[in-house]
Protein backbone atom coordinates (compact mmCIF):
# COMPACT_ATOMS: atom_id res chain seq x y z
CA UNK A 1 0.00 0.00 0.00
CA UNK A 2 0.97 3.25 -0.96
CA UNK A 3 2.18 5.80 2.04
CA UNK A 4 1.11 9.07 0.00
CA UNK A 5 0.42 12.19 2.15
CA UNK A 6 -1.04 14.97 0.33
CA UNK A 7 0.71 17.79 1.92
CA UNK A 8 -1.17 19.80 4.03
CA UNK A 9 -0.65 23.48 4.07
CA UNK A 10 -2.08 24.43 7.62
CA UNK A 11 0.50 25.27 9.33
CA UNK A 12 0.81 28.32 11.12
CA UNK A 13 2.36 31.21 9.44
CA UNK A 14 6.60 30.28 9.53
CA UNK A 15 9.41 32.58 10.98
CA UNK A 16 10.67 32.81 6.82
CA UNK A 17 7.22 33.40 4.93
CA UNK A 18 6.01 36.56 3.97
CA UNK A 19 2.73 37.92 4.57
CA UNK A 20 1.51 36.97 1.40
CA UNK A 21 2.91 33.94 0.75
CA UNK A 22 1.41 33.20 4.08
CA UNK A 23 -2.17 34.37 3.01
CA UNK A 24 -2.13 32.77 -0.24
CA UNK A 25 -0.79 28.99 1.08
CA UNK A 26 -3.64 29.46 3.13
CA UNK A 27 -6.07 29.97 0.24
CA UNK A 28 -4.62 26.32 -1.00
CA UNK A 29 -4.85 24.49 2.18
CA UNK A 30 -5.39 21.24 1.70
CA UNK A 31 -7.84 18.38 3.71
CA UNK A 32 -5.86 15.36 4.65
CA UNK A 33 -6.73 12.60 3.88
CA UNK A 34 -6.79 11.71 7.92
CA UNK A 35 -9.43 14.17 8.79
CA UNK A 36 -11.50 13.61 5.68
CA UNK A 37 -11.57 9.78 6.78
CA UNK A 38 -12.72 10.74 10.76
CA UNK A 39 -15.25 13.02 9.58
CA UNK A 40 -16.96 9.30 7.34
CA UNK A 41 -15.46 7.30 10.49
CA UNK A 42 -18.49 7.26 12.55
CA UNK A 43 -21.06 6.25 9.48
CA UNK A 44 -21.66 2.51 9.08
CA UNK A 45 -23.17 2.26 5.54
CA UNK A 46 -24.37 -1.23 4.83
CA UNK A 47 -22.31 -1.72 1.63
CA UNK A 48 -25.19 -3.28 -0.61
CA UNK A 49 -25.36 -1.82 -3.55
CA UNK A 50 -23.94 -3.99 -6.77
CA UNK A 51 -23.54 -1.97 -10.41
CA UNK A 52 -27.36 -2.53 -11.00
CA UNK A 53 -28.23 -0.57 -8.02
CA UNK A 54 -25.77 2.05 -8.81
CA UNK A 55 -26.95 2.29 -12.60
CA UNK A 56 -30.44 2.25 -11.37
CA UNK A 57 -30.01 5.60 -9.06
CA UNK A 58 -27.48 7.34 -11.63
CA UNK A 59 -30.44 6.76 -14.48
CA UNK A 60 -32.81 7.89 -11.70
CA UNK A 61 -30.75 10.96 -11.14
CA UNK A 62 -30.40 11.85 -14.74
CA UNK A 63 -33.70 11.25 -16.45
CA UNK A 64 -35.40 14.37 -16.12
CA UNK A 65 -36.43 17.84 -17.30
CA UNK A 66 -33.68 17.48 -19.73
CA UNK A 67 -35.50 15.48 -22.12
CA UNK A 68 -38.91 15.26 -20.86
CA UNK A 69 -38.63 19.21 -21.68
CA UNK A 70 -35.89 21.08 -22.75
CA UNK A 71 -34.74 18.27 -25.73
CA UNK A 72 -38.39 20.14 -27.33
CA UNK A 73 -37.77 23.69 -26.20
CA UNK A 74 -34.23 23.05 -27.91
CA UNK A 75 -35.57 22.08 -31.07
CA UNK A 76 -38.40 24.75 -31.10
CA UNK A 77 -36.01 27.87 -30.63
CA UNK A 78 -32.67 26.89 -31.05
CA UNK A 79 -31.08 23.72 -33.60
CA UNK A 80 -34.26 22.29 -35.39
CA UNK A 81 -34.44 18.86 -35.96
CA UNK A 82 -30.36 18.87 -35.25
CA UNK A 83 -31.48 18.83 -31.36
CA UNK A 84 -29.87 15.12 -31.93
CA UNK A 85 -26.30 16.61 -33.03
CA UNK A 86 -27.11 19.31 -29.68
CA UNK A 87 -27.91 16.16 -27.87
CA UNK A 88 -24.96 13.95 -29.05
CA UNK A 89 -22.74 17.50 -28.30
CA UNK A 90 -23.65 17.68 -24.95
CA UNK A 91 -23.41 14.25 -24.35
CA UNK A 92 -19.91 13.77 -25.00
CA UNK A 93 -18.78 16.77 -23.21
CA UNK A 94 -20.84 15.40 -20.50
CA UNK A 95 -18.66 12.35 -20.28
CA UNK A 96 -15.27 13.48 -20.37
CA UNK A 97 -16.05 15.01 -16.97
CA UNK A 98 -17.81 11.32 -16.10
CA UNK A 99 -14.40 9.73 -16.40
CA UNK A 100 -12.70 12.96 -15.29
CA UNK A 101 -15.09 12.93 -11.86
CA UNK A 102 -13.94 8.98 -11.65
CA UNK A 103 -10.26 9.21 -11.48
CA UNK A 104 -10.30 11.67 -8.88
CA UNK A 105 -13.41 9.82 -7.03
CA UNK A 106 -11.12 6.90 -6.89
CA UNK A 107 -7.96 8.93 -5.48
CA UNK A 108 -10.39 9.55 -2.35
CA UNK A 109 -12.27 6.38 -2.34
CA UNK A 110 -14.71 7.26 0.62
CA UNK A 111 -18.28 9.46 -0.27
CA UNK A 112 -18.64 12.93 -1.15
CA UNK A 113 -19.23 15.23 -3.57
CA UNK A 114 -16.93 17.42 -5.78
CA UNK A 115 -16.20 19.67 -2.72
CA UNK A 116 -14.99 16.78 -0.78
CA UNK A 117 -12.73 15.62 -3.74
CA UNK A 118 -11.43 19.16 -4.54
CA UNK A 119 -10.69 20.05 -0.78
CA UNK A 120 -8.73 16.80 -0.32
CA UNK A 121 -6.96 17.47 -3.79
CA UNK A 122 -6.63 21.19 -5.09
CA UNK A 123 -7.37 22.93 -1.66
CA UNK A 124 -9.63 25.01 0.07
CA UNK A 125 -10.13 28.09 -2.46
CA UNK A 126 -11.05 25.85 -5.34
CA UNK A 127 -13.03 23.89 -3.06
CA UNK A 128 -15.20 26.56 -1.85
CA UNK A 129 -15.89 27.75 -5.72
CA UNK A 130 -16.95 24.25 -6.16
CA UNK A 131 -19.42 24.24 -3.01
CA UNK A 132 -20.44 27.14 -3.47
CA UNK A 133 -21.46 26.33 -7.18
CA UNK A 134 -23.20 23.56 -6.50
CA UNK A 135 -25.00 24.93 -4.44
CA UNK A 136 -26.64 27.01 -6.83
CA UNK A 137 -26.70 23.78 -9.44
CA UNK A 138 -28.80 22.21 -6.72
CA UNK A 139 -31.31 25.16 -5.80
CA UNK A 140 -31.97 25.93 -9.32
CA UNK A 141 -32.27 22.51 -10.58
CA UNK A 142 -34.55 21.49 -8.25
CA UNK A 143 -36.53 24.63 -9.19
CA UNK A 144 -36.40 24.06 -12.61
CA UNK A 145 -37.20 20.36 -12.61
CA UNK A 146 -40.20 21.62 -10.65
CA UNK A 147 -41.48 23.63 -13.17
CA UNK A 148 -41.25 20.94 -15.93
CA UNK A 149 -43.15 18.85 -13.17
CA UNK A 150 -45.61 21.48 -13.17
CA UNK A 151 -46.00 21.06 -17.11
CA UNK A 152 -46.83 17.30 -17.05
CA UNK A 153 -48.64 17.41 -14.11
CA UNK A 154 -51.06 20.16 -15.85
CA UNK A 155 -50.85 17.64 -19.08
CA UNK A 156 -51.58 14.60 -17.19
CA UNK A 157 -55.11 15.62 -15.65
CA UNK A 158 -56.33 17.37 -19.37
CA UNK A 159 -54.82 14.03 -21.04
CA UNK A 160 -56.59 11.80 -18.18
CA UNK A 161 -59.66 14.20 -17.26
CA UNK A 162 -60.30 16.45 -19.33
CA UNK A 163 -59.40 19.17 -16.75
CA UNK A 164 -57.45 22.34 -17.98
CA UNK A 165 -55.94 24.27 -15.19
CA UNK A 166 -55.83 27.84 -15.95
CA UNK A 167 -52.24 29.53 -16.84
CA UNK A 168 -52.58 32.02 -14.77
CA UNK A 169 -51.63 29.57 -11.38
CA UNK A 170 -49.69 27.30 -13.30
CA UNK A 171 -47.38 28.72 -15.08
CA UNK A 172 -44.39 31.59 -14.46
CA UNK A 173 -45.51 35.13 -14.31
CA UNK A 174 -42.49 36.35 -16.04
CA UNK A 175 -40.58 35.57 -19.47
CA UNK A 176 -37.27 36.87 -20.23
CA UNK A 177 -36.42 38.69 -23.19
CA UNK A 178 -32.95 38.23 -24.25
CA UNK A 179 -32.44 41.03 -26.72
CA UNK A 180 -33.61 43.28 -23.95
CA UNK A 181 -32.55 41.19 -21.38
CA UNK A 182 -35.23 41.98 -19.26
CA UNK A 183 -37.92 40.01 -17.54
CA UNK A 184 -41.65 41.05 -19.26
CA UNK A 185 -44.43 40.36 -16.98
CA UNK A 186 -46.93 37.76 -18.68
CA UNK A 187 -50.53 39.03 -18.63
CA UNK A 188 -52.47 36.74 -16.68
CA UNK A 189 -50.24 34.65 -14.96
CA UNK A 190 -49.40 35.34 -11.26
CA UNK A 191 -48.18 32.26 -9.76
CA UNK A 192 -46.82 28.53 -10.38
CA UNK A 193 -49.03 26.62 -7.71
CA UNK A 194 -48.02 23.10 -8.64
CA UNK A 195 -44.08 23.65 -9.21
CA UNK A 196 -44.51 25.44 -5.90
CA UNK A 197 -46.25 22.85 -4.21
CA UNK A 198 -44.03 19.76 -5.10
CA UNK A 199 -41.11 21.50 -3.60
CA UNK A 200 -42.53 22.15 -0.08
CA UNK A 201 -43.85 18.89 0.08
CA UNK A 202 -40.45 17.17 -1.09
CA UNK A 203 -38.81 19.16 1.65
CA UNK A 204 -40.89 19.05 4.33
CA UNK A 205 -40.49 14.72 3.31
CA UNK A 206 -36.83 15.61 3.51
CA UNK A 207 -37.04 17.67 6.94
CA UNK A 208 -39.13 14.53 8.45
CA UNK A 209 -35.99 12.07 6.97
CA UNK A 210 -37.05 9.88 4.09
CA UNK A 211 -34.17 8.13 1.96
CA UNK A 212 -34.16 7.11 -1.40
CA UNK A 213 -33.68 3.12 -1.24
CA UNK A 214 -31.99 1.76 -4.04
CA UNK A 215 -35.60 -0.28 -3.94
CA UNK A 216 -37.37 2.59 -4.28
CA UNK A 217 -35.10 4.11 -7.03
CA UNK A 218 -35.17 1.31 -9.33
CA UNK A 219 -38.54 1.35 -9.27
CA UNK A 220 -39.25 5.04 -10.03
CA UNK A 221 -36.73 4.21 -12.80
CA UNK A 222 -38.40 1.41 -14.32
CA UNK A 223 -41.71 3.78 -14.67
CA UNK A 224 -39.81 6.66 -16.44
CA UNK A 225 -37.82 4.09 -18.42
CA UNK A 226 -40.96 2.25 -19.66
CA UNK A 227 -42.75 5.40 -20.25
CA UNK A 228 -39.69 6.36 -22.15
CA UNK A 229 -39.47 2.82 -24.20
CA UNK A 230 -42.93 3.16 -25.27
CA UNK A 231 -42.74 6.84 -26.65
CA UNK A 232 -39.82 5.67 -28.46
CA UNK A 233 -41.76 2.24 -30.01
CA UNK A 234 -45.10 3.79 -30.23
CA UNK A 235 -44.66 6.93 -31.52
CA UNK A 236 -41.82 5.96 -33.46
CA UNK A 237 -43.54 4.32 -36.45
CA UNK A 238 -45.53 8.02 -37.11
CA UNK A 239 -42.30 9.85 -37.83
CA UNK A 240 -42.59 11.41 -40.97
CA UNK A 241 -39.21 12.45 -42.70
CA UNK A 242 -40.57 15.33 -43.67
CA UNK A 243 -40.33 16.36 -40.78
CA UNK A 244 -36.81 16.59 -40.49
CA UNK A 245 -36.55 19.09 -43.34
CA UNK A 246 -34.84 21.46 -42.95
CA UNK A 247 -32.36 19.69 -40.22
CA UNK A 248 -30.50 22.92 -39.37
CA UNK A 249 -33.00 25.26 -39.66
CA UNK A 250 -31.51 28.78 -41.16
CA UNK A 251 -29.75 31.09 -38.20
CA UNK A 252 -32.89 33.90 -38.05
CA UNK A 253 -30.30 36.92 -36.99
CA UNK A 254 -29.26 36.35 -33.41
CA UNK A 255 -26.42 34.01 -31.94
CA UNK A 256 -28.55 31.41 -30.48
CA UNK A 257 -31.85 31.08 -32.75
CA UNK A 258 -30.72 27.88 -35.68
CA UNK A 259 -28.34 27.69 -37.62
CA UNK A 260 -25.25 26.18 -36.48
CA UNK A 261 -24.20 28.54 -33.43
CA UNK A 262 -28.28 27.90 -33.05
CA UNK A 263 -27.30 24.19 -32.66
CA UNK A 264 -24.46 25.03 -29.73
CA UNK A 265 -26.27 26.87 -27.73
CA UNK A 266 -29.36 24.08 -27.64
CA UNK A 267 -26.58 22.03 -26.53
CA UNK A 268 -25.94 24.23 -23.76
CA UNK A 269 -29.22 24.25 -23.04
CA UNK A 270 -29.83 20.36 -23.28
CA UNK A 271 -26.58 19.57 -20.92
CA UNK A 272 -28.68 20.36 -18.57
CA UNK A 273 -30.32 16.41 -19.43
CA UNK A 274 -26.48 14.67 -18.26
CA UNK A 275 -26.35 16.06 -15.48
CA UNK A 276 -27.18 13.85 -12.03
CA UNK A 277 -24.62 11.06 -12.40
CA UNK A 278 -22.64 13.08 -9.54
CA UNK A 279 -25.02 12.18 -7.01
CA UNK A 280 -23.50 8.50 -7.16
CA UNK A 281 -20.01 9.80 -5.67
CA UNK A 282 -21.92 10.34 -2.90
CA UNK A 283 -23.03 7.21 -2.07
CA UNK A 284 -19.65 5.22 -2.97
CA UNK A 285 -19.50 4.09 0.48
CA UNK A 286 -22.70 1.77 -0.03
CA UNK A 287 -21.24 0.47 -2.61
CA UNK A 288 -19.97 -3.34 -2.38
CA UNK A 289 -16.89 -2.13 -4.21
CA UNK A 290 -16.48 1.42 -5.20
CA UNK A 291 -13.08 1.11 -7.30
CA UNK A 292 -14.52 -1.00 -9.97
CA UNK A 293 -18.28 -0.82 -9.59
CA UNK A 294 -18.45 3.47 -9.69
CA UNK A 295 -16.56 3.98 -13.12
CA UNK A 296 -18.76 0.48 -14.82
CA UNK A 297 -22.13 2.64 -13.32
CA UNK A 298 -21.19 6.08 -14.83
CA UNK A 299 -20.08 4.74 -17.64
CA UNK A 300 -22.72 2.04 -18.00
CA UNK A 301 -25.73 4.84 -17.25
CA UNK A 302 -24.33 7.25 -19.78
CA UNK A 303 -24.39 4.90 -22.24
CA UNK A 304 -27.83 4.14 -21.66
CA UNK A 305 -28.75 7.30 -21.56
CA UNK A 306 -27.04 8.83 -24.50
CA UNK A 307 -29.14 5.73 -26.88
CA UNK A 308 -32.47 6.53 -24.95
CA UNK A 309 -31.80 10.78 -25.65
CA UNK A 310 -30.47 10.22 -29.34
CA UNK A 311 -33.65 8.36 -29.82
CA UNK A 312 -36.07 10.47 -28.64
CA UNK A 313 -35.17 13.24 -30.18
CA UNK A 314 -35.12 11.70 -33.42
CA UNK A 315 -38.79 10.78 -32.83
CA UNK A 316 -39.68 13.61 -31.29
CA UNK A 317 -38.72 15.68 -34.25
CA UNK A 318 -40.06 13.05 -36.39
CA UNK A 319 -43.81 12.78 -35.78
CA UNK A 320 -44.58 16.45 -35.34
CA UNK A 321 -42.64 20.00 -36.73
CA UNK A 322 -40.12 20.88 -34.23
CA UNK A 323 -42.03 24.55 -33.79
CA UNK A 324 -44.87 22.99 -32.12
CA UNK A 325 -42.16 21.69 -29.27
CA UNK A 326 -42.40 25.17 -27.77
CA UNK A 327 -44.56 23.80 -24.81
CA UNK A 328 -43.87 23.09 -21.11
CA UNK A 329 -44.43 19.29 -22.13
CA UNK A 330 -43.05 18.61 -25.68
CA UNK A 331 -43.49 14.70 -25.10
CA UNK A 332 -47.38 15.31 -24.56
CA UNK A 333 -47.42 17.40 -27.62
CA UNK A 334 -45.87 15.39 -30.54
CA UNK A 335 -48.10 12.00 -29.24
CA UNK A 336 -51.10 14.18 -28.65
CA UNK A 337 -50.66 15.39 -32.63
CA UNK A 338 -50.24 11.92 -34.14
CA UNK A 339 -53.75 11.22 -32.46
CA UNK A 340 -52.23 8.38 -29.45
CA UNK A 341 -54.20 9.51 -26.22
CA UNK A 342 -53.35 6.29 -24.37
CA UNK A 343 -49.65 7.03 -25.06
CA UNK A 344 -49.80 10.58 -23.70
CA UNK A 345 -51.26 9.62 -20.41
CA UNK A 346 -48.14 6.94 -19.89
CA UNK A 347 -45.97 9.90 -20.53
CA UNK A 348 -47.55 12.42 -18.50
CA UNK A 349 -47.46 9.56 -15.52
CA UNK A 350 -44.04 8.22 -16.16
CA UNK A 351 -42.86 12.16 -16.47
CA UNK A 352 -44.56 13.24 -13.03
CA UNK A 353 -43.12 10.15 -11.38
CA UNK A 354 -39.92 10.52 -13.01
CA UNK A 355 -39.06 14.14 -12.25
CA UNK A 356 -40.55 14.10 -8.48
CA UNK A 357 -36.95 11.67 -8.01
CA UNK A 358 -34.44 14.19 -9.79
CA UNK A 359 -36.39 17.00 -7.48
CA UNK A 360 -36.17 14.90 -5.09
CA UNK A 361 -31.76 14.63 -5.33
CA UNK A 362 -31.27 17.81 -6.10
CA UNK A 363 -33.02 19.12 -2.83
CA UNK A 364 -30.91 16.26 -1.26
CA UNK A 365 -27.78 17.78 -2.66
CA UNK A 366 -27.87 21.08 -1.63
CA UNK A 367 -28.05 20.70 2.10
CA UNK A 368 -25.19 17.72 1.74
CA UNK A 369 -22.75 20.34 0.08
CA UNK A 370 -23.81 23.18 2.77
CA UNK A 371 -23.94 20.57 5.67
CA UNK A 372 -19.77 19.46 4.64
CA UNK A 373 -19.30 23.05 4.44
CA UNK A 374 -20.22 24.29 7.71
CA UNK A 375 -18.65 21.34 9.54
CA UNK A 376 -15.46 22.83 7.43
CA UNK A 377 -16.23 25.80 9.33
CA UNK A 378 -16.43 27.73 5.85
CA UNK A 379 -19.93 28.41 6.55
CA UNK A 380 -21.66 29.48 10.26
CA UNK A 381 -22.25 26.74 12.37
CA UNK A 382 -26.44 27.25 12.84
CA UNK A 383 -26.67 25.75 8.99
CA UNK A 384 -25.62 22.48 9.92
CA UNK A 385 -28.22 22.28 12.73
CA UNK A 386 -29.75 18.58 13.28
CA UNK A 387 -33.65 17.96 13.79
CA UNK A 388 -33.06 16.29 17.64
CA UNK A 389 -36.22 14.06 16.94
CA UNK A 390 -35.81 13.79 13.01
CA UNK A 391 -32.09 13.58 12.35
CA UNK A 392 -32.01 15.86 9.62
CA UNK A 393 -30.25 19.00 8.74
CA UNK A 394 -33.69 20.60 9.10
CA UNK A 395 -31.81 24.54 8.98
CA UNK A 396 -30.16 24.20 5.82
CA UNK A 397 -32.98 21.56 3.88
CA UNK A 398 -35.90 24.23 4.86
CA UNK A 399 -33.64 27.72 3.83
CA UNK A 400 -33.09 25.38 0.45
CA UNK A 401 -36.57 24.42 0.17
CA UNK A 402 -37.83 27.84 0.42
CA UNK A 403 -35.81 29.83 -1.85
CA UNK A 404 -35.99 26.89 -4.42
CA UNK A 405 -39.96 26.67 -3.98
CA UNK A 406 -39.38 30.82 -4.62
CA UNK A 407 -37.79 30.58 -7.78
CA UNK A 408 -40.15 27.50 -9.31
CA UNK A 409 -43.40 30.08 -8.33
CA UNK A 410 -41.73 32.69 -10.39
CA UNK A 411 -39.14 32.11 -12.74
CA UNK A 412 -39.58 30.17 -16.55
CA UNK A 413 -37.92 26.95 -16.92
CA UNK A 414 -35.15 28.35 -19.64
CA UNK A 415 -33.60 30.94 -17.63
CA UNK A 416 -33.36 28.49 -14.44
CA UNK A 417 -32.49 25.42 -16.27
CA UNK A 418 -29.80 27.37 -18.54
CA UNK A 419 -28.48 28.96 -14.74
CA UNK A 420 -27.88 25.11 -13.61
CA UNK A 421 -25.94 23.84 -16.82
CA UNK A 422 -23.56 26.82 -17.21
CA UNK A 423 -23.38 25.90 -13.07
CA UNK A 424 -22.99 22.39 -13.85
CA UNK A 425 -20.13 23.67 -16.74
CA UNK A 426 -17.62 25.45 -14.40
CA UNK A 427 -18.10 22.74 -12.05
CA UNK A 428 -17.05 20.10 -14.29
CA UNK A 429 -14.58 22.65 -15.74
CA UNK A 430 -12.44 22.69 -12.49
CA UNK A 431 -13.07 18.53 -12.35
CA UNK A 432 -11.23 18.59 -15.82
CA UNK A 433 -8.60 20.84 -15.13
CA UNK A 434 -8.07 19.20 -11.56
CA UNK A 435 -6.75 15.62 -13.32
CA UNK A 436 -4.52 17.31 -15.61
CA UNK A 437 -3.30 19.25 -12.82
CA UNK A 438 -2.71 16.33 -9.94
CA UNK A 439 -1.26 14.14 -12.72
CA UNK A 440 1.80 16.52 -11.90
CA UNK A 441 1.51 17.65 -8.38
CA UNK A 442 0.34 14.12 -6.84
CA UNK A 443 1.68 11.70 -9.44
CA UNK A 444 2.27 9.12 -7.26
CA UNK A 445 -1.32 9.41 -5.19
CA UNK A 446 -3.07 5.71 -5.57
CA UNK A 447 -5.59 5.87 -8.82
CA UNK A 448 -7.94 3.07 -8.85
CA UNK A 449 -9.57 4.53 -12.09
CA UNK A 450 -7.00 6.65 -14.63
CA UNK A 451 -8.81 8.77 -17.50
CA UNK A 452 -7.68 6.97 -20.46
CA UNK A 453 -5.16 8.61 -22.99
CA UNK A 454 -3.15 10.42 -20.67
CA UNK A 455 -3.09 13.90 -18.41
CA UNK A 456 -4.16 15.93 -21.41
CA UNK A 457 -6.51 14.46 -23.99
CA UNK A 458 -9.85 13.88 -22.32
CA UNK A 459 -9.54 16.43 -19.33
CA UNK A 460 -8.83 19.22 -21.69
CA UNK A 461 -10.47 18.29 -24.00
CA UNK A 462 -13.27 18.17 -21.76
CA UNK A 463 -12.44 21.80 -20.18
CA UNK A 464 -12.56 23.24 -23.46
CA UNK A 465 -15.87 22.34 -24.50
CA UNK A 466 -17.14 23.21 -21.09
CA UNK A 467 -15.89 26.40 -21.90
CA UNK A 468 -16.97 26.65 -25.18
CA UNK A 469 -20.67 25.77 -24.00
CA UNK A 470 -20.30 28.49 -21.02
CA UNK A 471 -19.74 30.83 -23.89
CA UNK A 472 -22.48 29.97 -26.32
CA UNK A 473 -25.03 30.55 -22.72
CA UNK A 474 -26.71 33.48 -23.33
CA UNK A 475 -24.89 36.74 -21.63
CA UNK A 476 -27.67 37.53 -19.08
CA UNK A 477 -27.05 33.72 -17.94
CA UNK A 478 -22.83 33.97 -17.40
CA UNK A 479 -23.89 37.50 -15.56
CA UNK A 480 -26.25 35.69 -12.89
CA UNK A 481 -23.29 32.70 -12.69
CA UNK A 482 -20.41 35.31 -11.86
CA UNK A 483 -22.76 37.48 -9.67
CA UNK A 484 -23.65 33.70 -7.67
CA UNK A 485 -19.68 33.28 -7.48
CA UNK A 486 -18.45 37.02 -6.66
CA UNK A 487 -21.29 36.73 -3.47
CA UNK A 488 -19.48 33.30 -2.97
CA UNK A 489 -16.51 35.04 -3.06
CA UNK A 490 -17.32 37.78 -0.24
CA UNK A 491 -18.61 35.35 1.91
CA UNK A 492 -15.16 33.28 1.87
CA UNK A 493 -12.93 36.50 2.10
CA UNK A 494 -15.23 37.82 4.74
CA UNK A 495 -16.29 34.96 6.28
CA UNK A 496 -14.84 31.22 5.63
CA UNK A 497 -11.29 32.01 5.63
CA UNK A 498 -10.76 33.37 8.82
CA UNK A 499 -13.09 30.73 10.46
CA UNK A 500 -11.73 28.04 8.31
CA UNK A 501 -11.35 24.46 11.13
CA UNK A 502 -8.71 23.39 8.15
CA UNK A 503 -6.51 26.44 7.15
CA UNK A 504 -6.36 27.77 11.02
CA UNK A 505 -5.41 24.73 12.54
CA UNK A 506 -2.26 24.67 14.45
CA UNK A 507 0.00 22.10 13.03
CA UNK A 508 2.97 21.40 11.12
CA UNK A 509 2.99 21.21 7.18
CA UNK A 510 3.27 17.60 6.62
CA UNK A 511 5.27 16.36 3.62
CA UNK A 512 4.77 13.89 0.78
CA UNK A 513 6.40 10.69 1.22
CA UNK A 514 6.25 8.50 -1.99
CA UNK A 515 8.07 5.39 -1.54
N1 LIG B 1 -30.50 15.59 -15.72
C1 LIG B 1 -31.55 16.07 -14.91
C2 LIG B 1 -32.74 16.45 -15.72
O1 LIG B 1 -32.70 16.37 -16.92
C3 LIG B 1 -31.10 17.22 -14.07
O2 LIG B 1 -33.74 16.80 -15.14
Amino acid sequence: MSNYEFITSGAPRQPDESAWKYRIRKLFTIKSMKSIDEDYQTSELRKSLNVFDLIMISIGGIIGNGIFVLAGQAAATKSGPAVVISILLAGITASFAALSYSELASMIPISGSSYTYTYATLGELIAWIIGWDLTLEYLVGSAAVAVGWSGYFKFFFLDAFGIEFASSWTESPFIFNSTSSTFEMVPGAYFNVPAFCIVIFLTILLVLGIKESARYASFVVSVKLLAVFLFIIAAGSHVNPENFKPFIPPNQGSFSSFGVTGVLSGSTLVFFAYIGFDALSTISQESRNPQRDLPIAIIGSFSIVSIIYVAVCIVLTGVVSYVKLDNPAPLSVAVNAIGLRWLGIVVDIGAVIGLTSVILVNLMGQPRIFFAMANDGLLPKFVSKVHPRFGTPYVVTIIGGAIASIAAAFLPIDVLSELMSVGTLLAFFLVNIGVTILRYTAPDAPRKFKVPGGPFLIPLLGAALNILLIATASVATIVRLFAWMAIGLLVYVFYGIKRSKVSNQEKCIEKATTE
